[in-house]
């Protein structure tokens, strides 16, 4: 199993990263899971499929009904039951996070979904989570054991500087964090050259240069999912094909 995990700064593009690496990887005849963690969640649409239901309705669910049910229940096996109800099945799996915890008491709930999540991840040839800066669920470690991070910057302001931020985070979080890389995304003639200065500058490795993709923006706009025939999944497949290598799988 090799876990991906994708973020950056909003609107810097890991969503569409995310989705191209879900398509290529099922293209290859691999098993794929897609995790949407980021509470702006729209990997769904760039997929183009439509989600109900999230984990995160499901552990309010357990959070609302675990003292109600019979002492001796497997409240594990129900809640992971409960998991695979809201998983999206289609040539790859989704699940999608959804909200966050909120003011009640998840410790207990949260511990029986690392196990869940765990034991799920494990039956997939590739994870592939799209996730936000703060790296949501893995920093709180619901989403354990991370092989990359995918940091995607674009050259909007702040872009690569979040970028660091995410690195620093990273390094301080006490889980396994396999390796980190910088996806420079949307460069163009006028930017390519800050940019590559600027991913020097903190010393993330790049691991793709992504350019801006009219065609990708159109279909964005007319509100359509992703496809295989965009410059821009050109590049995100040679990304993909090095992860692959790189793990020899
Ligand atoms: N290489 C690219 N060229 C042109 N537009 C892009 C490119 N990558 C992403 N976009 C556009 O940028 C916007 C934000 O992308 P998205 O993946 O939703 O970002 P995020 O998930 O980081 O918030 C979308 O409109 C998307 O179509
Ligand atoms: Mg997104």
């Amino acid at each position: 199993m090799i876990t991906i995990a994708v973020t950056g700064k909003g609107g810097t593009g890991k969503t569409v990263v995310a989705g191209m690496l879900i398509r290529y990887f099922v293209n290859k005849g691999m098993t794929v899971l897609a995790i949407d963690s980021d509470p702006d969640s729209n990997l769904a649409d760039v997929l183009g499929v439509e989600v109900e239901k999230t984990v995160g309705d499901m552990r309010e669910f357990m959070l609302e009904e675990r003292d109600a049910m019979p002492p001796d229940s497997n409240k594990e096996a129900i809640f992971e039951a409960k998991i695979y109800e809201v998983m999206v099945e289609e040539e790859y799996d989704l699940l999608v996070m959804g909200r966050p915890d909120g003011p009640g008491c998840y410790c207990y709930v949260n511990n029986l979904l690392r196990g869940i999540m765990d034991r799920i991840m494990h039956n997939y040839d590739v994870v592939v989570i799209d996730t936000s800066a703060g790296l949501e669920h893995i920093s709180r470690k619901l989403i354990r054991d991370v092989d990359y991070v995918l940091v995607v910057a674009d050259a909007s302001k702040r872009g690569v500087k979040t970028a660091q931020r995410i690195k620093e985070l990273s390094s301080k979080l006490d889980i396994g964090i396999g390796k980190l890389y910088l996806i420079l995304n949307k460069v163009n003639e006028s930017n390519r050259d800050k940019m590559m200065k600027e991913a020097e500058e903190i010393r993330i490795d790049v691991i793709g240069t992504i350019p801006f993709d009219s065609r990708l923006a159109e279909l964005d706009l007319k509100g359509e999912p992703i496809h295989t025939h965009l410059s821009s999944y050109e590049v995100v497949s040679q990304i993909a094909e090095r992860l692959i290598n790189e793990r020899n799988l």
